[in-house]
């Protein structure tokens, strides 16, 4: 098979460990871009000095423009800012709104064909934004999140029950933020409910302490945010997109009436493969997590609208 290629837009911390771990990988050959003079070349030219030591043949290549990254088969939106002190939500809001509608803007037009992974953030609205900017089809704009929350969940269960983490697998839905939704009812231990394994005051706690994994690694890192664990879930639907592998992981994408939610970027189970979004998988919930899932749905359509009504 011929080998394909992926743009990571933003050479931060994680573009550049997506970009690593995609090409150490040898999924794809990779363009790294940052709007940062040097950022994007030094880091790629540092990469591909590694790949006699790993032994990968993939390439990767960097640029403070769009110059390489023509006829991509994936490209993995991770610019923007991240959140300062002193900085409402409404500040990242446009901010990153302006950063990735020009993202879009150039990278489209180079690679028409592309699927789009966004990770910048506020994560829901920014995926929206790049779905509305390329005039893409929705299934080829999809966003990365519930992958990142749902492996969270997987190691707090894994420590509260002391079980080895390749047992568990853990769903988290909904919108990125405060608003989203830990599925008990599908988080089990090879099978077996987590709800059999803990009770449910902890069960709660895990909870919530997944909704604040992001904040939690922020107040200690103080100056960024999360990155080894949101590259690797990127990568994870990359590869499932490159390697046409039809894996069901939860993602935000574009909801029409599936959970009885219209028209809005949420996280969903999700089918991903070469098309993109190849279905959303609807699950039965509880009551009490179907009801939390359209509480999350609804916060995010009121974001949407938010930025509707700001002009570029
Ligand atoms: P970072 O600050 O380390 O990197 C962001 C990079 O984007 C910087 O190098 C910056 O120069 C670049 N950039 C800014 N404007 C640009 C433009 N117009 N064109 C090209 N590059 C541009 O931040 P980090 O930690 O890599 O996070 C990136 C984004 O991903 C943030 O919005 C963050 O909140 C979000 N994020 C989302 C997660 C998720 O689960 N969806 C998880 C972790 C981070
Ligand atoms: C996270 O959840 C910041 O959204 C990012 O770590």
């Amino acid at each position: 098979m011929a080998k394909q290629k992926v743009t990571v837009v933003g050479a931060g911390h994680v573009g550049a460990t997506v970009a690593q771990r995609l090409v150490e990988n040898q999924l794809a050959d990779v363009a790294l871009v940052d709007i940062v003079e040097g950022l994007a070349q030094g880091k790629a030219l540092d990469m591909m000095q590694s790949a006699a030591t790993l032994g990968f043949d993939t390439t990767i290549v960097g640029s403070d423009n769009y110059e390489h990254t023509n006829n991509s088969d994936v490209i993995i939106v991770t610019a923007g800012i991240a959140r300062k002190p002193g900085m409402s939500r409404d500040d990242l809001l446009t901010t990153n709104q302006k950063i990735v509608t020009q993202v879009v803007k150039e990278t489209i037009q180079r690679s028409p064909n592309a699927i789009y992974i966004v990770v910048s953030n506020p994560l829901d609205v920014m995926t929206f934004v790049a779905w509305q900017t390329s005039g893409l089809p929705a299934n080829r704009v999809v966003g990365m999140a519930g992958v990142l929350d749902s492996s969270r969940y997987a190691a707090f269960i894994a420590e509260a029950i002391d079980c080895s983490i390749k047992d568990v697998r853990a769903m988290v839905l909904g919108g990125h933020g405060d608003s989203m939704v830990p599925v008990p009812e599908y988080s089990t231990v090879n099978g077996v409910p987590i709800t059999q394994l803990l009770s449910a005051d902890v069960i709660d706690q895990i909870n919530e302490r997944t909704k604040h994994g992001g904040a939690e690694i922020v107040s200690y890192l103080k100056t960024g945010s999360a990155y080894y664990a949101p590259a690797a879930s990127a990568v994870a639907m990359a590869e499932s997109i490159l390697l046409d592998a039809n894996r069901l992981l939860p993602a935000c994408a574009y909801v029409t009436g599936e959970y009885g939610i219209e028209n809005v970027y949420c996280g969903v189970p999700v089918v991903l493969n070469r098309h993109g979004v190849e279905r959303i998988v609807e699950i039965e919930l509880r009551d009490h997590s179907y009801k939390l899932l359209h509480q999350s749905a609804k916060t995010v359509k009121e974001l949407c609208e938010k930025i509707a009504a700001v002009p570029l």
